[in-house]
């Protein structure tokens, strides 16, 4: 029964549903309430908030005309400071019962809820989310509270007494490991930010909070509540900035016991060479990195249940998700059909303001990345092989806006590494080519999502068996897994594990201990 795998979570956070007009409109006035509003942060080290010289202000993807506030970035001497704050304050914390510390985690949960019309306003305005991402992006914090303060409570809070064959007593337990640094990425800003966090503090853990550069104002407001849901300050610290700069200055120092990161799959392997460089002891290093995530579709599948999950899979959140579809592997047979039906739901697609019910597709995240996609289909282009495209409308021109887009390949050997946008590749394959398929993917490293769509099971059942990723999914589409219901993760390429949202998460923030006593 699901209470069994996953202790006293019995519901995921109910969110609200745009589709119904009484509510979806009080909640949008609420949302428009923070419409003028400027946040700003600092660092904040044991609960003191520290200007720095270098200040950045954050504009929205969606309007870069628009400011939405303005971060000071961490110095090294503070990240320091942190960590030495951090690592005298951490024991404490880790002897509090384990329920007390999930109890904060539970009281965060209802305060991220009671703030929910502000953090959408933030995830839209900072990170360019749409409102179906925005009501999403909070209900996964929200979930992550509860669902890591249900686990401690069932795995972090009595020991468990082992078999005593010599008349002594055994006992296993867990305990936090000392501080940890908790990195995380601008595309899910508040959900895979607290996710992070709520592990290693309920595991026992002090944390040193570094968020994306991008969106460091949601991340502070987080923080904040954290400290007002009873996190003590000297636990918990927020070092907004470059990631580099806070990463070199802590991580060759032995006190930092563990690293969460995610993000791409190259900060991950810089982050792993430096702790591999480092002398003393070994730290614990959680990496949850990219994708080339790939959807097989054979002759049986029915084409327009395909392209709507293609749809979903490829261009929700402007493919800006490790888990969004980056490779449609289809089937000869109906790859025409499919290939129409895509180029159809590409020319419908409204692009613009992600604070507006209609639009079905924001910005990407800044300059840059519009920068580098752009020349990637620019490249595609030049070969004649764009095969569909959504058409910008007025709103894209002040913001960030790549249109979406689907591209023709030969081989799965053409993909170079993740394009982290709105770019769909689609492979035509024959039915004797399917071994071939599978062996492509598999060599490209990467292990994150896969989807199939077949009627036929036993292809269905090859397939998954055969294709080494994390998350597999059949008849659907292949993103936005629910904490507690589809633990998250990859493998190869896309990170070391364990699954967030998933029962071994927390244990991997913790370390295990065994006291034996001679009776
Ligand atoms: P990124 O690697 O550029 O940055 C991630 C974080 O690492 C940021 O906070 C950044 O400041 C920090 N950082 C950068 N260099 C560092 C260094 N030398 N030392 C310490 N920290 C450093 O990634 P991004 O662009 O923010 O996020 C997008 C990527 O994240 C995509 O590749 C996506 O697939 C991946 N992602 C993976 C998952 C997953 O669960 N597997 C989830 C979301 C995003
Ligand atoms: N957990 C996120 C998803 O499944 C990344 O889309």
């Amino acid at each position: 029964r699901p209470s069994d795998i996953y202790g006293d979570v019995r519901r995921n956070s109910q969110g609200y549903n745009l589709n119904v007009a009484f509510e979806r409109e009080p909640l949008l006035e609420n949302v428009a309430a923070f419409d003028d509003r400027q946040w700003s942060m600092k660092p904040l080290v044991a609960g003191v908030s520290t200007a720095t010289d270098v200040v950045k202000t954050i504009t929205s993807p969606y309007d870069t005309r628009q400011t939405v506030g303005q971060v000071h970035w961490t110095q090294p001497e503070h990240a320091r400071d942190a960590l030495a704050k951090a690592d005298a304050a951490w024991f404490d914390w880790n002897k509090t019962p384990a329920v007390k510390r999930a109890a904060c985690l539970d009281r965060l949960g209802d305060l991220l809820e009671e703030h929910t019309a502000e953090l959408m306003a933030l995830c839209a305005r900072e990170a360019g989310k749409s409102l179906q991402d925005s009501i999403d992006e909070v209900r996964e914090a929200v979930d992550f509270c509860r669902y890591y303060a249900s686990q401690a409570r069932e795995t972090m809070n009595e020991a468990t007494l082992l078999p005593g064959p010599t008349g002594e007593s055994n006992e296993h337990y867990y305990e936090g490991r000392g501080v940890f640094l908790c990195i995380s990425p601008w595309n899910f800003p508040l959900a895979i930010f607290t996710g992070q966090i709520c592990a290693a503090l309920v595991a026992g853990n002090g944390v040193l909070a570094k968020p994306a550069e991008q969106t460091s104002l949601i991340a502070g407001r987080a923080i904040e509540l954290f400290h007002e849901a009873g996190v003590p300050t000297d636990v918990l610290h927020y070092l907004p900035g470059d990631g580099a700069t806070i990463g070199n200055a802590i991580m060759d120092d032995e006190r930092l016991l563990g690293v969460a990161f995610t993000g791409s799959t190259e900060t991950a392997h810089i982050i792993n060479r430096t702790l591999a460089a480092r002398q003393g002891a070994l730290p614990t290093f959680i990496a949850e990195t990219g994708g080339q995530n790939a959807m097989i579709v054979d002759s049986t599948a029915l084409p327009e249940q395909v392209v709507a999950d293609v749809m979903q899979s490829a261009f929700a959140s402007a493919g800006q998700r490790c888990s969004a579809l980056r490779v449609l592997c289809v089937q000869d047979d109906i790859a025409d059909r499919v290939v129409d039906l895509i180029r159809g739901a590409l020319s419908r697609v409204e692009i613009g303001n992600p604070q507006k019910y209609e639009t079905d597709c924001g910005p990407v995240i800044d300059e840059e990345a519009l920068q580098g996609l752009s020349d990637y289909v620019e490249s595609w282009r030049g070969k004649g092989r764009v095969l569909a495209e959504a058409e910008l409308g007025t709103e894209a021109a002040n913001g960030h806006f790549l249109a979406p887009v689907a591209i023709g390949i030969e081989s799965i050997d053409e993909l170079g590494r993740e394009q982290f946008g709105p770019v769909l590749h689609v492979l035509r394959f024959k039915a004797r080519e399917l071994d071939n398929v599978i062996a492509d993917i598999n060599r490209t490293g990467y292990g994150l999502t896969l989807g199939i769509h077949s009627r036929n099971e036993a292809t269905a059942a090859y397939i998954e068996s055969r294709v080494r990723v994390g998350n597999c999914y059949v008849n659907r589409n292949q993103i936005g897994a629910v904490v507690g219901v589809q633990p998250f993760g990859g493998r190869g390429l896309s990170g070391t594990g364990p699954k967030a949202g998933g029962p071994n998460y927390i244990k991997r923030f913790a370390t295990e201990r065994v006291r034996t006593i001679n009776t």
